[in-house]
């Protein structure tokens, strides 16, 4: 099957395999089937994070499109919820903001599943989903059993956990249960862009809704629309330094931005260390660097998968010998 339209950079490539999982218990019966045991697998949720470099995929690719929203419990103040890790991240937040649930607002618009929103502990306008996340439930492919891992085994951290290291390339995530606020949430405006966004469209009752409204708009106005051109959001993480690093550096860029991590590292936008460097919006024959947000690598038609490789190895190397920092992908490159 041609997998152009699964994947948000619109990178041509064919899978050996390909199924579709529409109940949990259908991976057991899929993995009876001897053939497919020993083939590599990828798990495929919106495909919003992942670089083709090849036109082939000599394997299994299993899409996730486990769906359903249930109530597992509530109280007063919170509400438990497991989702089908299929069902859309962003119609999963819209869905909490009708239903008055706090917690993920500031996600709004995240493209991808929400079982690749644990995967990579998804996280934007000071908001992270570790946050929310009670436990995941898995399928572990060598075993052929369910397992659920409570948010402390998921080893959350930035961009990062257990299913991404580790656990990578063993485990289908079938649902994610989430605690959300029923009352006394409280609402994180922090990050400038959206306190910018609420004083200018003059709000002042703030509300879930006022927050993820915001959030789409400032991502709207800065993040290609996969839909029209591809990409997957940010290629490569904002490197943490060391303060000394930092003090070093600010010496010769004086206007390099930062924000404290610990006493003694801090992070550097990855954006600003590109566009500083002058890739900004270049145009390499159908590939480029995004012209509103550096971060993001685009394919502009019929480029292919090693052409964005190719160029963000060449800012990789760029940003290292201007800077002496290394910038890390967080795309999953396949
Ligand atoms: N900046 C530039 N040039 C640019 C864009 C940004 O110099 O072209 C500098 C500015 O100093 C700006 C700073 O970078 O103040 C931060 O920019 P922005 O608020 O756009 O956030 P980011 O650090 O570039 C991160 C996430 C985004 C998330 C935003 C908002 C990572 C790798 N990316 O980007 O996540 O939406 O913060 O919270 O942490 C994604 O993961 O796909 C993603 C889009």
């Amino acid at each position: 099957i041609d997998l152009t339209l699964l994947n948000t950079f619109g990178l041509q490539c064919t899978a050996r395999y390909f199924v579709s999982i529409q109940k949990a218990e259908q991976l057991k019966a899929l993995l009876e089937l001897d053939f497919l045991q020993k083939e590599t697998k990828l798990v495929l949720g919106g495909g919003s994070n992942l670089l083709f470099t090849k036109n082939i995929f000599d394997g299994l690719v299993i899409k996730n499109e486990i769906k359903g929203i249930e109530i597992l419990k509530e109280n007063d103040d919170h509400c438990w919820l497991k989702v089908g890790a299929g069902e859309g991240w962003h119609d999963f937040v819209l869905y909490c903001v009708k239903q008055q649930l706090g917690g993920v607002e500031n996600l709004s618009l995240i493209p991808g599943s929400v079982g690749a929103a644990p995967m990579q502990n998804i996280g934007a306008y000071g908001a992270e989903v570790k946050d929310t996340i009670e436990s995941v439930t898995a399928f572990e492919f060598e075993k052929g059993t369910f397992r659920d891992f409570p948010n402390q085994e998921c080893a959350f951290g930035y961009r990062e956990s257990y299913f991404k290291n580790e656990g990578k390339n063993r485990y289908f995530i079938t649902h994610v249960c989430f605690k959300l606020s029923k009352r006394n949430h409280i609402i994180k405006t922090e990050y400038g862009a959206i306190k910018e966004f609420l004083t200018k469209m003059n709000i002042n009752e703030l509300s879930l809704k006022a927050v993820s409204d915001a959030v789409i708009a400032i991502r709207q106005s800065k993040l290609p629309d996969p839909a029209k051109i591809g990409n997957a959001g940010s290629f490569f993480k904002n490197p943490t330094i060391t303060l000394e690093q930092y003090e070093i550096l600010k010496q010769k860029h004086a206007a390099m931005p930062m924000f404290a991590v610990d006493a003694l590292h801090v992070k550097v936008p990855a954006a600003w260390l590109i566009e500083q460097s002058g890739w900004k919006g270049k145009t390499f024959d159908k590939v480029g660097v995004h012209t509103q947000q550096a971060l993001v690598l685009v394919n502009y038609g019929h480029g292919k998968g090693k052409d964005i490789l190719e160029l963000a190895t060449k800012i990789q190397a760029n940003v290292e010998s201007n800077f002496g920092i290394k910038l890390n992908m967080e795309v999953n490159i396949v």
